[in-house]
């Protein structure tokens, strides 16, 4: 509670319409998903209002498929670390730091509120790699694992002696929090019917690797829950195999 405490409320919604506009918020939310790699999605990424990415968003070398905005940072204290390690060798150096952007915590267990706690306290040096401390702004995350796991992601897995490992991946959370900013969502780079056709990631360009699917995360489960949103009109999944026509009706809507 300490934490929570620290974190300023934000004085007007996250994001606001884009001036000139018709007022409605187009947000694109981008994960790592292999799919992406040739997409020449790029362009396309970052005509959006706002780009949320999150993880190890790997951007330098990669703009043409994946653009070069980034208005909203998701992370975990964990992957915020893990990620600089893990990304290192396709030339992941810091979280992205564009002007004005947003940084947003998915709070995990009791160490994610001791991080926030250190880092208010300046005593942290995670955010040497992130620029300017003043920057850092975190939005209180309303989006609970219980809301999403009950409501949208009921993974058999939690019915299992396991249930506690078990929650959405960060780009599901990232999704869900685009979902609940933005008016309208296209999602790129997430895990589509067709993932055995491409790399884990979109850096892994020269070998084709295989997907990881992680015990903690019901990976299968968040495809068809994407796609479901996709088919209700409710997102726009980008998914390089699917039909002309349905990407225009959507456009049009
Ligand atoms: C992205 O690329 C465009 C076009 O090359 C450039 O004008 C812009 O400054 C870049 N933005 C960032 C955040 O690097
Ligand atoms: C978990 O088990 C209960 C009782 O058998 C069942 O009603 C429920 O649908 C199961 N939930 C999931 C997500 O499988
Ligand atoms: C990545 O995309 C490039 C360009 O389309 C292609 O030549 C290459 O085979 C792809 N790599 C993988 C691993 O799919």
């Amino acid at each position: 509670m300490a934490s929570v405490k620290l974190i300023p409320k934000p004085e007007e919604p996250l994001l606001l319409p884009k001036p000139g506009g018709d007022g409605c918020v187009r947000c694109a939310v981008v994960a790592t998903a292999g799919i992406l790699n040739g997409s020449k999605m790029g362009a396309e990424i970052d005509a959006h209002d706002y780009v949320f990415r999150m993880n190890g968003a790997v951007i330098e070398g990669y703009e043409d498929d994946v653009g070069n905005r980034t208005s909203v940072y998701v992370h975990t204290a964990y992957s915020m670390i893990a990620s600089l390690h893990f990304f290192k060798k396709y030339g992941y150096k810091a979280a992205p730091h564009d002007e004005g952007i947003k940084y947003v915590m998915i709070p995990e267990g009791m160490r994610d509120f001791q991080w926030l706690f250190n880092a208010h306290f300046g005593g942290c040096s995670l955010f040497r790699h992130m620029g300017d401390k003043r920057d850092y702004f975190y939005l209180r995350v309303l989006i609970s694992h219980f809301l999403l796991t009950r409501r949208f992601l009921q993974s058999p897995q939690l019915n299992t002696s396991t249930w506690s490992l078990v929650r959405p991946t960060n780009g599901a959370f990232t999704l869900f929090l685009a979902l609940h900013t933005c008016d309208e969502v296209s999602a790129y780079g997430f895990i589509t019917d067709d993932y055995k056709k491409y790399s884990n990631y979109y850096m892994e360009k020269d070998v084709k690797t295989d997907i990881t699917f992680y015990l903690n995360h019901d990976y299968l489960l968040e495809k068809d829950v994407w796609k479901e949103l996709h088919n209700s009109k409710i997102i726009r999944l980008y998914q390089r195999t699917e039909s002309k026509m349905e990407t225009e009706d959507v456009k049009q809507r």
